[in-house]
């Protein structure tokens, strides 16, 4: 929603500001030339200036309308924090002026901290310069502001701009007052509606989130309240404990309807955001999303689940995003639904864009399929040490650290086996429970990679108390995905730490390991080398016209997935285990290359 002065401004002018919420800037560039362009255009025509607030991640929190000093720095305020950066860069427009920042313009970036301030003037309706300022060294524990020259809109050095955002940011963290980089700005209070293990897990997520956890209650109800989930009582109780305790979040273990978020806000007042499970997951999800493709199935994600809940309340996707505690308010019904069509465009905009990347995809897996190299994914409850598996075997540099959720995006590595075979290895996103459905979804093409793999090993935490249970977790997950009945290997990973597990879980057919000392990793790779031999897996091969026979014999097993006829003999995409394979190379056939393209 575009805020502060919009009294007269034209329809299309409006909706062509907001149309820019639904942009997104890559990591490496300070603003987008589509966006200067649309700013430069209204500003020019209304007279006002215009500010676009973008998040270090890229997602624009804000557009607004008039001077400086309007609604959205009242949002920011609560973002300050005199430690650090605000992660918010402000953009916004000189109609008919100069570039050159304003004393007001310098002001607002020290009180509010933010990552970059510029300007841009205007004129016939266009961009022309540009001028910005970062926070420099502190003087008497105030940073001071840096200017850059101005330089033509055009030619604005993005990358460098961004660079020197995070340079700003060492500036000030190195400032006076010793400020303590790892406290959390938000401070939560959890509220339970299953069980204590699952509360546990909340808290976790939380801390993976960033999020201080400094209260939390169970709150078992066997019918939720519609307006509430909670009882009105409790929803009092909990407005005294965020009054209390000075907590500005409240987070619920479990999915809350867009009502319920909305009434639970109103009791609790004072600006307390209520988040639920799924939000925070997502949120999780945001943060850490690596590749454009994970980027655009998280955002997916999001929408997928905003959109329904989507009333009386602005495009919501600062909700714990980026943007947290930023939050449009109060649409109209057209404003509502001018909203609603922009997310069901952008939502039919990333489906286009994730079919296109999973069609690259599918040519890579089938490439694959033609080198007759098998595929193992690693599936596993998150935390269980998947990564540092990988880690071990492959000698990769894949994150492996005590977060939950490491590892968004799948990443493959080469392993040779054994037996002097290689396979390739997909590490996986980390499942959990109470998996956003929305994110089940968006992932589904990713996972649906691993799901096509030969073998799975599943992989869980010896450690963790709740072994048992977040094993039925993936199960059900994999059952989910189709993959429910997949040839699979358990390894019982962390048994450093809990020696005693196997026998205590009576998991009798897994494969205890510790990936972090590497103790049982070579029998896991031996279990993996056997099993393959004896797995049948799509192999495409050559099979010289004089050879008949042996093509016959795989059409009688019914082995056969595709063929195609050449000049020298048939192409097929066969079944065929280890064994068969050997024969059928010994007899003539041959692996079809792998093809350049
Ligand atoms: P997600 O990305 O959330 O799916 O996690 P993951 O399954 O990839 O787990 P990861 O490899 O990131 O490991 C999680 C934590 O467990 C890290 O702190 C690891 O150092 C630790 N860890 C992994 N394997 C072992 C192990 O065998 N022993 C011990 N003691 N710690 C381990």
């Amino acid at each position: 929603m575009v805020h502060g002065n919009i009294q007269g401004i034209r329809q299309s002018a409006l909706a062509e500001l907001d149309a820019l919420y639904t942009l997104r800037v890559e990591e490496d560039v300070f603003v987008l030339p589509d966006m200067l362009a649309v700013l430069a255009r209204v500003s020019c025509a209304v007279n006002r200036e215009i500010s676009i607030y973008i998040a270090r991640d890229g997602q624009v929190l804000d557009v607004t309308v008039g001077d400086l000093e309007s609604v959205p720095l009242a949002d920011m305020r609560q973002r300050r924090n005199e430690a650090r950066l605000s992660l918010v860069r402000c953009v916004h427009t000189h109609p008919g002026g100069s570039a050159l920042l304003s004393d007001v313009d310098i002001n607002a970036l020290k009180t509010l901290r933010l990552d970059a301030m510029a300007a841009v003037s205007v004129s016939d309706g266009r961009p022309n310069q540009a001028q910005v300022a970062f926070l420099g060294e502190r003087v008497a524990g105030v940073p001071q502001a840096m200017l850059w020259p101005v330089v033509g809109a055009a030619d604005i050095p993005q990358a460098a701009w961004m660079r020197e955002i995070l340079a700003s940011d060492a500036r000030v963290l190195a400032g006076e007052g010793a400020p303590d980089e790892t406290a959390p700005c938000r401070q939560a209070i959890l509220v339970g509606t299953d069980s204590e293990e699952s509360l546990q897990e909340l808290a976790s997520l939380a801390d993976t989130a960033g999020i201080a956890v400094i209260g939390r209650t169970l709150q078992r109800r066997t019918k939720p309240d519609n307006a509430t989930y909670v009882g009105s009582g409790k929803a009092r109780e909990l407005a005294l404990d965020c009054q209390g305790l000075g907590a500005d979040t409240v987070i619920f273990d479990t999915e809350l309807t867009g009502a319920q978020t909305r009434n639970l806000e109103d009791l609790l007042g004072g600006g307390v955001e209520v988040v639920d499970r799924t939000v925070l997951i997502l949120a999780i999800f945001a943060q850490r999303a690596q590749s454009s493709e994970g980027r655009l199935q998280v955002e997916l994600a999001q929408l997928s689940y905003q959109l329904p809940r989507l009333a009386g309340q602005g495009v919501g996707m600062s909700r714990l995003g980026a943007g947290a505690g930023l939050r449009s308010r109060g649409p109209g019904e057209t404003k509502l639904e001018l909203d609603r069509r922009r997310i069901r465009r952008r939502i039919a905009d990333l489906n286009a864009q994730l079919a296109e990347l999973e069609k690259q995809r599918g040519v890579r897996r089938a490439r694959r399929q033609r080198n007759a190299v098998p595929v193992v994914a690693l599936v596993g409850y998150t935390n269980a040490g998947k990564s540092t598996l990988l880690n071990r075997v492959s000698g990769a540099d894949v994150l492996a650290e005590d977060k939950l959720f490491a590892t968004l995006d799948p990443v493959t590595r080469s392993v040779r086996l054994p037996q002097g075979r290689a396979c390739l290895l997909v590490d996986t996103v980390g499942f959990i429970d109470k998996l956003p459905h929305a994110l089940v979804k968006a992932f589904r093409s990713t996972l649906e990679e691993a799901m096509l793999a030969d073998l799975l090993v599943v992989v869980s935490d010896a450690a963790s108390p709740h072994c048992e249970a977040q094993h039925q977790v993936v199960q059900h997950v994999l059952c989910e995905l189709g993959a429910g009945d997949k040839p699979r290997i358990e390894a019982l990973n962390k048994t450093d730490l809990a020696p005693d597990a196997q026998a205590a879980l009576g998991w009798q057919g897994a494969i205890p390991i510790s990936a972090e000392s590497g103790t049982g990793v070579d029998a896991l790779l031996c279990a993996v080398a056997d099993r393959l031999q004896n797995l049948r897996r799509p192999v495409a091969l050559h099979i010289p016209y004089a050879q008949g026979a042996l093509l016959a014999q795989l059409h009688r097993e019914g082995l056969v997935q595709s063929e195609a006829h050449e000049a020298e003999g048939t192409r097929v995409v066969a079944l065929v285990d280890e064994t068969d394979l050997g024969r059928l190379l010994r007899r003539g056939a041959a692996l079809v290359p792998e093809d350049p393209a």
